[in-house]
């Protein structure tokens, strides 16, 4: 089986706990289930990042992420977007099958503009991008959170477009699969967990750093002697690191009173130093070989095209281009 998803690089400082409960987390586990192909979209990221210093920042820093985080690049392929070239050519054959109106449905084309940022051509063509990403490598499943079924959808409508034109079976039809919501993690301010909002818990910032940030979580002012409502984001973090018995427990001593949110937070930070500590040590010394982290999207961008040469010679031969 083929799994392919991308991630695109962002915010920068490393990924946070609600990237690793939310994506990460899940593309690890699902290697075990198959050819797990990962990328960094590079490409994508043009459509926010301006400076491209900070994109190759960005992207090493992503693929370190990953590589703590138990991607296993002897058994799974990370590589690079940019590394294929070849992608770009074909979200071309595939835009020009791409009626405007489908692009134009695009939610996060839409949010975007109404939200008043000027929009330019590379957001508005971002999922024909995204189609060409995903149908070269004729996935068996596409892993991505609730926020791209969208994408995805339209990577099949597209597929289908150019099936159709073409009158060939150039494209299977990809699947979503939608990663399980452990995945809405809060922010230390109760909104969902975001760079944009300045309110994560990174996974591998300084340890100074991740207690202050734990420390810094909002709660209610209920004094330490009644009881706590437990629905609250400090719990709903906490058991993220706790097995069902240790929180049945915590929450029946919050609904008893005598429970002290400071004591909750001092122990929220020693479970999380302690779940993130073998990836934290991993990330760090891999900081220290940057030669190697490019050797792996080398080699993974190679073994990629090989994976994805098969399905471009078929689409321009379907097309009708280049030579015979
Ligand atoms: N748009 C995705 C995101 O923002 C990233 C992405 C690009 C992707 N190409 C993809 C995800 C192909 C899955 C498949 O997270």
């Amino acid at each position: 089986m083929r799994i392919l998803s991308g991630v695109q690089p962002s915010g920068g400082g490393g990924a946070h706990i609600g990237n690793y409960f939310g994506a990460i987390r899940q593309h690890v586990e699902l290697q075990a289930r198959g050819q797990g192909i990962y990328f960094i979209a590079d490409y994508h990221s043009m459509t926010s990042v301006r400076d491209a210093a900070q994109r190759r920042e960005l992207v090493r820093e992503l693929a370190l992420d990953y590589l703590a985080s138990g991607l296993d690049p002897r058994r799974s392929i990370l590589y690079r977007q940019s590394d294929l070239p070849e992608t770009c050519e074909l979200a071309w054959l595939l835009t020009t099958v791409t009626p405007m109106g489908l692009l134009q449905r695009a939610t996060s084309f839409k949010e975007k503009s109404a939200a008043g940022l000027q929009p330019d051509h590379g957001l508005f063509a971002y999922p024909v991008l995204q189609a060409a990403d995903i149908l070269q490598f004729q996935p068996d499943l596409v892993p991505v959170g609730l926020d791209q079924k969208q994408h995805i959808e339209m990577a099949r409508d597209i597929a289908q477009k150019f099936n159709q034109t073409y009158g060939s079976e150039v494209f299977r039809l990809p699947e979503a699969h939608i990663l399980e919501d452990v995945a809405v993690v809060p922010g230390i301010d109760g909104r969902k967990m975001s760079k944009s909002y300045g309110n994560t818990l990174p996974m591998f910032g300084p340890e100074k750093q991740l207690r202050k940030a734990v420390m810094a979580i909002v709660t209610d002012s209920t004094p330490v002697a009644q009881a706590k409502e437990t629905r609250q984001t400090l719990f709903q973090l906490w058991s993220l690191f706790a097995t069902q018995d240790e929180r049945e427990e915590l929450f029946a001593r919050a609904r008893a009173g005598g429970l002290g949110y400071g004591e909750v937070k001092q122990d929220l930070a020693e479970r999380l130093l302690r779940f993130f500590a073998p990836m934290r040590a991993l990330r760090a010394d891999l900081a220290r070989r940057p030669d190697e982290i490019e050797d792996v999207l080398r080699q993974g961008a190679g073994r990629a095209r090989e994976l994805a040469l098969a399905t471009w010679t078929a689409a321009r031969e379907a097309a009708g281009l280049g030579a015979r």
